[in-house]
């Protein structure tokens, strides 16, 4: 019954227009009862679809997200948590990834009680409290892995975060730590920051001059010096962390600067999403608005897609 209902959905789900279904809870019986702890629902097809559609010029995130997250399913038992690292330029689509990952992981999607946000800026203000932030994070994140082993954990803005704080996660992000039990290993950790972003800007421009495909770049060319930059900044959450050094964190996401045919894409699409025709001078006028960098040679969107939707009004 389950597979002739599923079958019906997938056709629905091809002839559909546009649209990534979420296909959640026949999915979820595809998985062990478990993995639907906490109306944890993997839709690993819809978000592999709605990555493909709607995030541009990322052909390194996408792949190594959604490989990385079908590995982690695949099993009812990882021998540990699930941590990515975001980096890229500001308005590459890192926090939109991670928008995503929600929305196709859990039932409830960024209602979800199961996902967690921390941002230095509005849970960690004042550097004076570090002592009070590292406890309360402490205590946050094992309560939230004892009411649930499948939350979620997204930190935005790493590069301000208070260096230490992060550490206090050290023992929840290894193989072999028992605090909580063994479930704390189905979690996903995510952090998410700008930095980096200048070392991977500089593999794209050197890939660009030399005419070669931006989809020829892999994770090696970037990852190394991503770590190292990471690890050297005074200012960054992961300055001389531990996370860093006991390698804990599993895969390091590079975000490549976007092209103005990306920036095109991502204001078509926000026109669609707003219901506007999708007119191409508008496109145009919009795309030719933004800052591109270098300045003699004009190959990146300085600002990624970050400013599209607030200018296309601008154009209308
Ligand atoms: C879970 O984390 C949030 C912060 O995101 C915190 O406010 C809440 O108290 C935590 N829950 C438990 C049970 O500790």
């Amino acid at each position: 019954m389950a597979g002739r209902l599923s079958l019906v959905l997938s056709v629905v789900w091809v002839a559909g227009s546009g649209l990534c279904w979420q296909l959640s809870s026949l999915h979820c019986s595809l998985y062990s009862s478990s993995a639907c702890d906490c109306s944890f629902r993997p839709g690993l097809d819809a978000l592999e679809c709605d990555l493909a559609r709607n995030l541009f010029g990322q052909h390194l995130a996408q792949e190594l997200v959604v490989k990385t997250l079908r590995q982690f399913m695949e099993t009812d038992y990882p021998s540990k948590p699930l941590v990515l690292s975001f980096h890229g330029w500001s308005g590459t689509g890192k926090t939109f990834l991670s928008s995503l990952l929600v929305k196709h992981l859990y039932r409830d999607g960024s209602r979800s009680p199961y996902v967690h946000h921390f941002s230095p800026v509005l849970n960690f203000p004042h550097a004076q409290n570090l002592k009070q932030y590292k406890e309360n994070l402490k205590q946050w994140i094992q309560g939230n892995l004892t009411t649930c082993g499948r939350s979620m954990f997204v930190f935005e803005e790493m590069d301000k975060m208070h260096p230490g704080l992060i550490d206090v996660l050290v023992p929840f992000l290894g193989p072999s730590w028992v605090v909580i039990g063994s479930n704390y290993k189905k979690a996903i950790f995510i952090f998410i920051s700008n930095s980096g972003g200048d070392d991977i800007n500089r593999v794209a421009l050197k890939f660009w001059r030399e005419r070669r495909d931006r989809e020829e770049i892999q994770l090696r060319d970037v990852e190394s010096a991503i770590a190292n930059t990471v690890i050297s900044d005074h200012e960054h959450g992961f300055w001389q962390s531990e996370i860093i050094k006991q390698n804990l964190i599993d895969v390091i996401v590079p975000f490549l600067p976007l092209r103005p045919n990306h920036v095109r894409q991502c204001v078509r699409s926000e026109l669609e999403q707003q219901d506007l025709a999708k007119e191409e001078d508008i496109v145009q006028s919009v795309a030719d608005s933004l800052v591109y960098i270098p300045e003699d040679e004009k190959v990146f969107s300085s600002t990624g897609c970050k400013t599209v939707p607030s200018r296309i009004n601008y154009y209308l």
